[in-house]
């Protein structure tokens, strides 16, 4: 199946850069600790990093909210759990899409209770059309219409990572 392109891989880059300068600026005398959201954040992440002129602490985070359909489900499990301690750290959560918001919501109340000194949020892409909880996103990448994306470590049903740009679904089977 042939994937229209929504973001080219030249937009994702210029932009992957720019969140990159502003989080190296905003976290200039510290070493944040960058949680990436698995699986789909997983290219943006890697990238992200790569642009950084600051020190940084990795961990990942799965968390279950979609299964291996494209509606949300709005029940979250953590699947495979971060091994860093949070207690006092600046923590930046990365992101692939934030659409009903329910996912980085649960991560961020989550990640509260271990009371870290601050909690930011980046995410490539924002899908307002379906939120159902409010997110303040403090390092957003594209707004997306209301379609199924993917590419970029974005997958529908694991297909598609691999694209070196975001496209969409036109069509797909919803279940
Ligand atoms: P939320 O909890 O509804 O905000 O769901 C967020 C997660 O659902 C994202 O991190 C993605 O993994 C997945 N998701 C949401 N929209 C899409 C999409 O258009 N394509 C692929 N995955 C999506
Ligand atoms: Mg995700």
């Amino acid at each position: 199946m042939k994937i229209p392109v929504l973001i080219s891989s030249r937009r994702l880059q210029d932009k992957v850069k720019q969140l990159a300068r502003q989080i190296s600026r905003d976290y200039r005398h510290r070493t944040p600790l960058i949680i990436c959201i698995l699986n789909g954040a997983f290219v943006f992440m890697a990238d992200l990093i790569r642009n950084l002129t600051i020190p940084a602490e990795c961990d990942f985070i799965r968390l279950s909210s979609y299964g291996k359909t494209t509606k949300s489900s709005g029940r979250i499990k953590v699947v495979m759990d971060i091994e860093s301690s949070v207690k006092g750290k600046d923590i930046i959560i990365i992101d692939d899409i934030i659409d009903t918001g329910l996912t980085t919501r649960f991560l961020v109340n989550r990640l509260k209770r271990a009371k870290p000194r601050s909690i930011k949020i980046c995410a490539l892409l924002d899908k307002p059309a379906r939120r159902v909880v409010p997110v303040k996103i403090d390092y957003p990448g594209f707004t997306v219409p209301n379609k199924f994306v993917v590419g970029y470590g974005i997958d529908y049903r694991e297909q598609y990572r691999q694209l070196k740009y975001v496209g969409y679904l036109s069509q797909y089977r919803k279940v």
